[in-house]
C-alpha cells in the first residue's frame, strides 16, 4: 500500500497549471453515452474516478482510449444498461450515469448508492424527477431498476434543493427526451454549465445554465464532438491553501478566477495577497495567517463544501479563532481527528467546526479519511515541521492528478513510499 511522506515546514514557491475539473469530467464522460459517435475530451485529469468512469463506459460496450490528458469515447457499440456493482461501489458519483443510460437505452440498472463517507447521500430528487419524465423505478435486491419503455418525455420539474447531481441527471435524461423539460430551482455550479456546453456542442438544446431555471428542448439524437474540460476550482483552492500555510508565494495558471469568487474571499480574509491576471492567480501568504471569523458552505456561488476541509486545515495555523459551518453534508468532519494528530485545536459539534489557531503544527502519522479530508491532511503535513506519513491515499487519488508531483514542482519535500 502506498503512502505519502512529507517533510513539512518548507515555503512553497513557483507556478503550476491546474488540472481539469473532477466534478466536470465525470458527468461529461457519462454524457458520452448519449452521443452516437466519437467524443474527444481534452484536459481530462488523471484520476482514479476517471478510470472508474472509463471502466463503466467499457462495461456498457463503449470503446475508450486515453492519450495524455485526452480521452476518446465511442459509444456506437453500446450494448449494456447495467453498471456493475463493484464499479458503483468504487465511485458513488457513478449515479450520474443513470440519466445518460436511461436516455440512450430506455433502461438502466444500478446498485443503490446508499450512504458514504460524507453521511447519507440520498437520490430521491434524481428518481422523482426521472419518474416525472416517464421512468418507472423499482428496487430489487439492492438494485434500482429504471425503465422507460415508451421513451422519455419532457416535464416541468421543481427541485426542493438545488442538487448538483439531480440537475445533471435531469439534463442528461432530458437531452434526447421528447419535448421540453424545465428545471426550476436548478443548481448553478460551473460544472453544470460545462456539461451543458459539451452536450450542446453535440447537438443538444440546453439553455439557462448558471441560472436557477434551465430549459432543455429534447433532440432526436446527439452526435460526436470535441470538448475541453474547465479548470478544477477545488484543486486550485487546495494548492493555494498549501502555499498559504507555508508562508509561500505561488502562481496557478489555466484557471477561471470567476468560478472562485467566494474561495478567493476567504484567502484574502486570512491575510493573503491574491492577484488575478487573466487565467492566473498569484497568492502571497503573510508571515502569519489571520483568523476568518465565519465561513459557511453554501450552494454555488456560495463557498463550496468541497473547499471546507482545506479551509479548516489552513485556519489551524491562523492567529485566533475561526468557525466553519458545513451546510451541505452531514458528517463531513471525519478528517478533524486526523488534523488533531498534528496538534491542531479544533472542536466540532453538529455542522460546526471551531478552530483555535496554533503557532505551529508538528509532524504526524495519519490517514486520509476521504478525498477532500485527505487534501486537508496534506496541507497540515506541509505546515508541520518534520516528517509526516499519510496513509489511505487512494482517497486523494480519486480527485487530484498527481498531487505529489504538483507540490514537488512548488518546492515541497514530498514523495510516495511503497510499503
Ligand atoms: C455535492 C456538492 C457539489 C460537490 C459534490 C462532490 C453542493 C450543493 N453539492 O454534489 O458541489 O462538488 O458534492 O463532493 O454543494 N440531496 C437529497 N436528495 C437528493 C440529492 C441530494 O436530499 O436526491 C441532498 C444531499 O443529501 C445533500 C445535498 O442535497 O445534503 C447536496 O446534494 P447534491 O448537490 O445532490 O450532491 P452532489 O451532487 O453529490
Amino acid at each position: 500500500m502506498s503512502e505519502i511522506i512529507v517533510n513539512g515546514g518548507k515555503k512553497l514557491y513557483g507556478g503550476i497549471s491546474v488540472q481539469g475539473a473532477k466534478n466536470s469530467v465525470l458527468p461529461v464522460l457519462a454524457a458520452t453515452v448519449l452521443c452516437e459517435n466519437e467524443c474527444v475530451i481534452h484536459n481530462c485529469p488523471a484520476l482514479s474516478d476517471v478510470n472508474t468512469s472509463l471502466k463503466i463506459l467499457k462495461a456498457l460496450g463503449c470503446t475508450c482510449q486515453t492519450e495524455g490528458n485526452t480521452v476518446t469515447v465511442d459509444s456506437r457499440g453500446i450494448s449494456g444498461y447495467k453498471i456493475p456493482d463493484t464499479l458503483m461501489r468504487e465511485m458513488r458519483s457513478s449515479v450520474v450515469f443513470l440519466g445518460a443510460i436511461i436516455g440512450r437505452c430506455k433502461k438502466a440498472v444500478i446498485s443503490s448508492p446508499g450512504g458514504c463517507e460524507l453521511g447519507p447521500r440520498p437520490i430521491d430528487l434524481h428518481l422523482s424527477a426521472l419518474e416525472r419524465m416517464g421512468v418507472t423505478v423499482s428496487e430489487e435486491h439492492g438494485y434500482l431498476i429504471c425503465s422507460a419503455e415508451k421513451g422519455l418525455h419532457g416535464a416541468e420539474i421543481s427541485l426542493g434543493f438545488p442538487s448538483v447531481g439531480a440537475t445533471e441527471n435531469i439534463i442528461l435524461a432530458a437531452a434526447t427526451a421528447k419535448g421540453m423539460t424545465v428545471i426550476h430551482g436548478a443548481a448553478k455550479e460551473p460544472e453544470i454549465s460545462d456539461l451543458a456546453d459539451f452536450l450542446n456542442s453535440a447537438g443538444a438544446r440546453i439553455y439557462g445554465c448558471g441560472s436557477d431555471s434551465i430549459r432543455i428542448y429534447g433532440v432526436e439524437r446527439l452526435s460526436g464532438t470535441e470538448h475541453t474540460i474547465i479548470p478544477d476550482r477545488i484543486a486550485a483552492a487546495t494548492y493555494m491553501a498549501c502555499a498559504a500555510v507555508t508562508g509561500g508565494k505561488i502562481t496557478l495558471c489555466n484557471l477561471m478566477p470567476s468560478h472562485m469568487v467566494s474561495t478567493l474571499w476567504v484567502f484574502r480574509e486570512a491575510g493573503c495577497d491574491v492577484e488575478l491576471s487573466g487565467k492566473s492567480i498569484t497568492l502571497s501568504a503573510p508571515k502569519r495567517l489571520k483568523r476568518v471569523p465565519t465561513v459557511r458552505s453554501l450552494v454555488y456561488p456560495g463557498f463550496p463544501t468541497d473547499a471546507g476541509p482545506i479551509t479548516v486545515a489552513m485556519l489551524t495555523v491562523a492567529e485566533g479563532t475561526s468557525v466553519f459551518v458545513e451546510n451541505i453534508f452531514e458528517n463531513r468532519f471525519r478528517y478533524v481527528d486526523e488534523l488533531k494528530r498534528f496538534g491542531a485545536k479544533i472542536k466540532t459539534e453538529g455542522k460546526i467546526a471551531v478552530t483555535e489557531g496554533v503557532k505551529e503544527l508538528s509532524a504526524a502519522d495519519c490517514r486520509a479519511t476521504d478525498l477532500r479530508g485527505g487534501a486537508a491532511i496534506v496541507i497540515a503535513a506541509l505546515a508541520a515541521g518534520g516528517e509526516s506519513k499519510i496513509g489511505d491515499i487512494h482517497h486523494i487519488e480519486r480527485g487530484y492528478d498527481d498531487i505529489v508531483s504538483a507540490l514537488r514542482m512548488l518546492g515541497a519535500d514530498i514523495k510516495y513510499s511503497k510499503d
